[in-house]
């Protein structure tokens, strides 16, 4: 169908999450005409589930060149330093801001910013709100600047693709919006800047931290787009998700490595604890080795989970520092007070994904990619803990200005580009939405924590059927599902399942983590370089 709708902006920012708001709020208050458009609620994407907190040396005696230091060891060798040092060194002044902005964090008893530790963090960096609810919080402060600056907003709205003019630039993304009044149905945002803030591709795996919204939208537009995607292999698993049985699907409730940070021990299923003697920092390893610790004890002892133990902790710590985590396990009849958590890893992060430069532009001209989505360089092969709602902060940061730089005057507007086409049609044929747990499965399967080459073949080859499937339902009676939320996720679930898979199977070695069990060794010889992928144009 012809575009319902329209409207005009200098920038639409497509996401609600740390990440995109941010940027929304920067660029209103530099004066440009901003529109955020959301898949679901405003609050509704992954910043709110945030748990540990946000990683900034503010401590007496941190600095960012140790933040610096932890973030590289993490990152395995594929960390791009420059980045890094922009994060570390910028990430203080953008928490002061955040908290101008209305975030309230914890604090002791002299009003200094309570800090506590994470995997791979050599020392207390990372602040928290609520307990264990500073997502929460943080999305709370950032909706409420939101609305107090009256920044149109359209929820409900879920993007399909780039718009670009003549010449490749940017202008605009086209959406498709249920049922929200002037808005309804297929339409587009006319702008020659759009960042893309959608978060993260957790749902591309059977169980993950993610919330069900988290369906790789950008990364796929992206692709759809020509832009580069970069490290896309480098999926994270976090290593305590609680265990809910082995068929779980979808959100599964995080328990936040601060539980570790404050002294929680990882014990199997004798009791005893595994982690000591694999590390110098245990428990509170980066998070690859702690979760590729658990699935080898898991291995070992033929069972589906470990366990976490923090009964030492008592009622009261429990209550008054992990009220959410607490009332989670309550709510699955485990009270931590008085029994080990069971945890196993599950899909929590990906550390690649849009490749862009130091302000966050991708490779096609106009279009920014910010938080989760973006590969800026920080992460490499394997985020340090809470350094996520950091990234959003400081590139959204970064994005901001540089928008407004391009816009003297009104000539931002002035330049917003007739589009070439809307896309009438989708760009191949739409997958039902029941295949979307086909995809999970295969993936968890076949490129979950432990991979191999012949997993990681099996998957590929199991995605192509799905994609051949809905491709000879197309070509023989012209009929692709109907467009709708549901539809358009999966095909871009299949979509970066399948560069996901490739990217795998590209990288062979070891290296943080990506867990090859056929090539166990990291080889910086051979493989300290990234896998960069274009749509028919994939590089390394
Ligand atoms: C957690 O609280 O364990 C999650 C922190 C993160 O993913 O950075």
């Amino acid at each position: 169908p012809a575009p319902g709708w329209s409207l005009e902006a200098d920038i639409v920012v497509v996401g609600s999450g740390v990440a995109g708001l941010t940027t929304a709020l920067r660029c209103s208050a530099a004066g440009l005409k901003t529109v955020v458009v959301t898949k679901a609620r405003l609050d509704d994407g992954s910043t709110r589930w945030a748990q540990g907190g946000i990683a900034a040396a503010l401590g007496e005696g941190d600095t960012p060149e140790q933040h610096l230091d932890d973030t590289l060891v993490a990152g395995a060798g594929l960390c791009d330093e420059e980045a890094v040092r922009t994060l570390v060194t910028e990430g203080p002044d953008a928490v002061r801001r955040l908290i101008e902005t209305g975030a309230h964090f914890d604090t002791g008893p002299e009003g200094a910013i309570e800090l506590t530790r994470e995997g791979g963090h050599h020392r207390r960096r990372i602040a928290h709100a609520g307990g264990d609810a500073t997502g929460a919080e943080i999305s709370r402060a950032l909706v409420d600047a939101v609305r107090a600056q009256s920044i149109p907003t359209v929820e409900n709205a879920l993007v399909l693709d780039l718009l670009t003019d003549a010449d490749g630039r940017t202008a605009g993304v086209s959406l498709h919006v249920m049922g929200e009044g002037q808005h309804d149905g297929v339409g587009a945002v006319h702008a020659p800047a759009v960042v893309l803030a959608t978060g993260g591709m957790g749902q591309v795996f059977s169980a993950t931290t993610n919330p069900s919204v988290s369906t790789g939208d950008g990364v796929a537009l992206a692709l759809r787009a020509g832009a580069e995607v970069s490290d896309l292999e480098f999926v994270q698993f976090h290593p305590t998700v609680l265990f809910l049985g082995a068929d779980a699907e979808g959100q599964q409730p995080l328990v936040s490595e601060a539980v570790r940070g404050e002294g929680a021990h990882l014990v199997d299923a004798d009791g005893v604890r595994f982690m000591t003697g694999q590390h110098e920092l245990a428990e509170l390893a980066p998070r690859d080795i702690v979760a590729k610790g658990i699935t080898r004890r898991m291995q070992e002892q033929g069972t589906e989970h470990m366990y976490l133990d923090a009964r030492h902790f008592g009622a009261e710590m429990w209550e008054n520092r992990f009220p959410t985590i607490l009332a989670a396990c309550r709510a699955h009849g485990i009270d931590p007070v008085t029994e080990p958590i069971p945890v196993a890893p599950a899909a929590h992060y990906a550390s690649g994904g849009v490749r862009t430069d130091p302000y966050g532009r991708t490779t096609v001209p106009g279009l920014y990619a910010c938080g989760e989505v973006a590969c800026t360089g920080v992460h490499g092969a394997n985020r340090l803990a809470s350094n996520s709602l950091l990234e959003g902060l400081v590139y959204a940061e970064r994005i901001a200005a540089d928008i407004a730089a391009q816009h003297t005057g009104n000539t931002l507007h002035a330049r917003v580009p007739a589009p070439v086409a809307h896309p009438e049609t989708p760009p191949h044929p739409l997958l039902p939405s029941e295949a979307r747990f086909a995809i999970q499965r295969v993936m968890t399967e076949g490129a979950g924590v432990l991979r191999s080459a012949d997993s990681l073949s099996e998957a590929a080859a199991r995605l192509a059927r799905i994609h051949a499937e809905a491709a000879g339902a197309l070509a023989e009676d012209g009929k692709t599902a109907e467009p709708g939320v549901d539809t358009w996720e999966t095909t871009n679930l299949l979509c970066v399942a399948r560069v996901l898979v490739a990217a795998a199977q590209r990288r062979e070695e070891t290296r943080g983590c990506h867990w090859r069990e056929d090539r166990p060794d990291r080889d910086d010889e051979a493989w300290r370089r990234h896998i960069v992928v274009r749509l028919n144009a994939d590089r390394t």
